[in-house]
C-alpha cells in the first residue's frame, strides 16, 4: 500500500504552517520588497510571476520537499523513459516523444523517435500538399476547405492551436488560405451550419478518432459521407476527399479510408495529450508546417526545462505545487484560467479536459480509496469578457478560487489602432490581479464613498456591499508574443503541472475510466 499523501512528513509539516500562512493577507505579503526576487521565473519563452500566491519561502521549501517525498522526480524520469506509468492500461505516457525531434539520445529511445518522426513528416507533407492546393477533388478542382470531425482530445487541441496561430503576428496566412472547420457535437445543427459554408467538390474531410469507435464522430462521418454523395461525388471518388487520424488504422480502413490518407499515432498517447501528434493535422494545414514545427520546439524546450531546472526555478513544478497548496491546504475548490489574448479563447476548454480528465480521480494508484482532494474544477475563458460576466463571484462571492492569468505582452493585433487595443488588455490584465489580491477594506471603502460626496448614512449603509476582501491567490504566465513556440511551451507546462499533481496525489493521470459508463449506457440505448 503506497503511503497516503497525508501521511508524508512534508505534508504534515505544511499542515502545521497552513493556519498562519492563510491568515497572512496578500496585502501584507505584497509589501515585501524582496518578494519579486523569488517569485519570478523565466524559461522557454514564458515568464511566471507567482508573487500573488499566498506562499512564503518556508512553504515553498516544504512543497518542494513534498514533491521529493512523493517521488515526483523519480516518476518524472519514468515518464520520459517511456515506462508504463499508466498502470491501469499498462502503457507509457510518452507525449514528450511527439516533440522530441532532433534529440541525439532521447530517453525513450531512438526507435520510438524514428517512428514518430516518420509519421510527423507524412503529416506535414500532406498538410503542405493541401496548402499548395495540389490535392484535387472529384471534379479536379483544388481542395481549399477542410472539415475536421473529432471530439475531446481529437478536437480541442488542434482547434485551440489553429485559433491561436490565426491570432499570431508570427504566423503569416497564405494568400489563398485553406479554411478549416471543426465539428465535434453530433447535434445535426453543428454540422449543418458548417456544410452550408462548404462546396463538397473542394472539401477534405478529416475524421479524427484515436479509438475510431466514438459514436458521435462516426455519426458525423456517416452524414458527411452522405453529403458528398448527394453533392454529386461518385462513390469511387469519395476516397479523394476523406482522411483519417487514429491509433487504429485498420478500423479506418474498414470505413473505406485509404491508407495513404490515414495518419496514425500510438496507444501511448493519451487523447488529451495528442495535439502534438497526427491529431494536429488540421492545425498543420491551417497554421502551416513551419509554425507546427515551432510549436513542437516550444514543447520540447519546456520538456528540457522541466527535466533540468532546479525546483525553485522549475515552472511546471511550481505550477503543480502551487496547485496542491491552493487545493489541499487553502482548500480552494475551483481553479480559474483567465486568458488575456483572443487567440487563447479556447485554451481554458483545452486545459479543462487535460486537467479534469487526468486528475478527476478518487482512487490511488494501488486501488485504495483516495485520502485527499484531487483535481479541482477548472473553469474560465477570455479574462476581459469574464470581468463583465462572472468576475463578480471571484471578487465578492463565497467560492474561493485560485486563478491563472495568461497574458501576451505584445498582442500585435493587425488593426492600425493596435496600440489602443493592446493597452486596454494590458491594464485590465494587471488591474484584476491586484484588485483580487489587495481588495479594498471597509475603512477604505467608507472613506471613498465619503470622498465621492455620498451622504453619511448612505455611505455607512452601502459600504459593506462595496468592500472587497481581496486575498484571492493568482499567478501570471506571460509571453512576449503569442508565437507557436510560446504556445508549445505553455501547453507542455500545463501537461507537466498536471503530472506533478497526479504524483503528489498518487493517482493515475493517464487513464479515463470515468468516461466509460455513460458510453456503455448510451450504447445499450441505441436500439
Ligand atoms: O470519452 C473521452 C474520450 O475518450 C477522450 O479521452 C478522448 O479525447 C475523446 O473521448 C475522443 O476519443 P477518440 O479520439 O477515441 O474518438
Amino acid at each position: 500500500m503506497d503511503p497516503k499523501p497525508t501521511q508524508l512528513a512534508a505534508w504534515k509539516r505544511i499542515q502545521g504552517l497552513t493556519e498562519e500562512a492563510a491568515q497572512e493577507h496578500l496585502r501584507h505579503l505584497l509589501r515585501d520588497p524582496d518578494r519579486a526576487r523569488w517569485t519570478r521565473v523565466e524559461a522557454a519563452g514564458l515568464q511566471l510571476d507567482f508573487s500573488h500566491q499566498k506562499v512564503n519561502p518556508a512553504i515553498l521549501e516544504q512543497l518542494t520537499a513534498l514533491a521529493d517525498e512523493a517521488g515526483v522526480f523519480e516518476r518524472r524520469a519514468s515518464l520520459f523513459a517511456g515506462e508504463p506509468i499508466n498502470t491501469t492500461e499498462g502503457r507509457p505516457a510518452l507525449h514528450p516523444a511527439l516533440r522530441g525531434q532532433g534529440q541525439a539520445h532521447p530517453p525513450w529511445g531512438q526507435h520510438i523517435q524514428a517512428e514518430v518522426d516518420v509519421e510527423l513528416e507524412r503529416c506535414l507533407a500532406f498538410a503542405s500538399t493541401v496548402r499548395a492546393r495540389e490535392l484535387l477533388g472529384w471534379s479536379d478542382k483544388p481542395i481549399d476547405t477542410v472539415i475536421n470531425l473529432g471530439i475531446g482530445g481529437s478536437d480541442l487541441g488542434p482547434r485551440m492551436v489553429s485559433e491561436a496561430m490565426a491570432c499570431s503576428p508570427a504566423v503569416r496566412p497564405l494568400p489563398q488560405h485553406p479554411t478549416v472547420h471543426y465539428v465535434s457535437n453530433p447535434d445535426g445543427w453543428a454540422l449543418a451550419h458548417v456544410l452550408r459554408q462548404c462546396a463538397a467538390d473542394r472539401t477534405l474531410l478529416i475524421v479524427q478518432s484515436k479509438s475510431f469507435t466514438t459514436q458521435e464522430t462516426l455519426t458525423l462521418f456517416a452524414s458527411v459521407r452522405r453529403w458528398f454523395l448527394d453533392s454529386g461525388c461518385p462513390e469511387e471518388c469519395i476516397g479523394r476527399h476523406v482522411a483519417a487520424v487514429t491509433a487504429n488504422p485498420s478500423k479506418a480502413e474498414a470505413h473505406g479510408i485509404a491508407r495513404d490518407k490515414t495518419f496514425h499515432f500510438w496507444e501511448w498517447v493519451g487523447g488529451r495529450y495528442s495535439v502534438w501528434s497526427a491529431i494536429g493535422l488540421p492545425a498543420m494545414i491551417s497554421a502551416g508546417p513551419e509554425a507546427f514545427r515551432e510549436f513542437l520546439a516550444g514543447g520540447a524546450a519546456m520538456d528540457q526545462h522541466f527535466q533540468t531546472a532546479p525546483p525553485a526555478q522549475n515552472i511546471p513544478l511550481l505550477l503543480g505545487l502551487l496547485g496542491v497548496w491552493n487545493r489541499n491546504f487553502l482548500r480552494t475548490p475551483t481553479h480559474h484560467i483567465a486568458a488575456y489574448a483572443y487567440g487563447l479563447q479556447r485554451f481554458t476548454a483545452f486545459i479543462q479536459q487535460m486537467d479534469m480528465e487526468s486528475n478527476g480521480k478518487r482512487v490511488h494508484l494501488d486501488g485504495s480509496p483516495i485520502g485527499v482532494l484531487t483535481g479541482p474544477i477548472v473553469w474560465g475563458g477570455l479574462g476581459i469578457d469574464g470581468q463583465h460576466a462572472y468576475f463578480q463571484l471571484l471578487h465578492q462571492g463565497t467560492h474561493p478560487s485560485s486563478i491563472d492569468f495568461i497574458g501576451v505582452q505584445s498582442l500585435g493585433s493587425p488593426l492600425p489602432l493596435g496600440g489602443d487595443h493592446d493597452h486596454v488588455v494590458a491594464i485590465n490584465f494587471q488591474a484584476q490581479q491586484d484588485a483580487l489580491a489587495l481588495g479594498r477594506t471597509h475603512a477604505e471603502t467608507l472613506a471613498l464613498l465619503r470622498e465621492q460626496g455620498m451622504a453619511e448614512d448612505d455611505a455607512v449603509r452601502l459600504a459593506p456591499h462595496r468592500v472587497f476582501d481581496g486575498d484571492v491567490p493568482s499567478l501570471a504566465i506571460t509571453m512576449k508574443q503569442l508565437t507557436p513556440q510560446a504556445l508549445g511551451a505553455l501547453v507542455a507546462a500545463y501537461e507537466h503541472k498536471v503530472f506533478v499533481q497526479s504524483v503528489v496525489w498518487n493517482i493515475n493521470a493517464y487513464d479515463q475510466w470515468g468516461v466509460e459508463l455513460g458510453k456503455t449506457m448510451a450504447k445499450a440505448l441505441e436500439p
